[in-house]
C-alpha cells in the first residue's frame, strides 16, 4: 500500500505552483521515464515515478526583461537543493513514509551535477535513474521546460500511472 500517490502531489497547491513553473509536461515525462527504468532495474517503480515528477520542483525563474536569463542561471540556480527540500516537505505534509520521503528527496537533490563543483557522486541506483529519465526528455535549448500540457490532460496521465505502478506492486 502506498501512502501517497502522484495524483495527491499533483493535487497539492505547492506541487501545481512550482512543477508548473518548470513545466508539467516534463515533469510527466520524466515521471513515466522513471517508472520504466526502475521496472527495467528492478528499483522501486513509486519511489522513482515520485522522484521523477518531483525532480525540477526548485525551479526559480530567471528572467530578466521577460526572457530566460541563461547566464544568471546557470551561476546561480540551486534548484536541485530547494528541490530535495521542497519535495521532502510536500511529502511528508501529504503523510509519505518518511524513509521514502528521504530518498526521493536525495533523487531529487542528485538528478543533476551541474551545481556540483567537482561534479564526482557516487549515485544510487535510483538516483541514476532519475538522471536518465530527466535526461531522457531533455530537448536541445531548454525546451522541454516550454511544452505544455493541461492541467486535466496531466491528472488523466497521472491517474493512469498511479494504476501501473499499483498493478506493478501487486505483482510483486
Ligand atoms: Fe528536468
Amino acid at each position: 500500500m502506498r501512502d501517497v500517490k502522484l495524483t495527491d502531489i499533483f493535487n497539492h497547491h505547492i506541487a501545481q505552483k512550482y512543477i508548473t513553473r518548470s513545466g508539467l509536461a516534463h515533469a510527466l515525462a520524466v515521471a513515466y521515464h522513471a517508472f520504466e527504468l526502475a521496472k527495467e532495474k528492478k528499483v522501486d517503480v513509486d519511489i522513482a515515478a515520485k522522484a521523477g515528477f518531483l525532480h525540477d520542483i526548485g525551479h526559480y525563474t530567471w528572467y530578466k526583461d521577460g526572457k530566460w536569463d541563461y547566464q544568471l542561471y546557470k551561476k546561480n540556480d540551486i534548484h536541485p537543493i530547494k528541490g530535495a527540500e521542497r519535495a521532502h516537505k510536500l511529502l511528508i505534509r501529504l503523510g509519505e513514509n518518511p524513509v521514502k520521503a528521504k530518498e526521493i528527496a536525495l533523487a531529487v537533490l542528485f538528478h543533476t551535477d551541474s551545481f556540483l563543483p567537482g561534479g564526482s557522486v557516487t549515485l544510487t541506483a535510483l538516483q541514476q535513474i532519475v538522471k536518465a529519465a530527466d535526461e531522457k526528455d531533455e530537448e536541445p535549448g531548454g525546451h522541454h521546460h516550454y511544452r505544455t500540457v493541461s492541467l486535466k490532460k496531466a491528472l488523466d496521465s497521472l491517474k493512469v500511472l498511479d494504476e501501473k505502478i499499483d498493478k506493478h506492486l501487486a505483482q510483486e
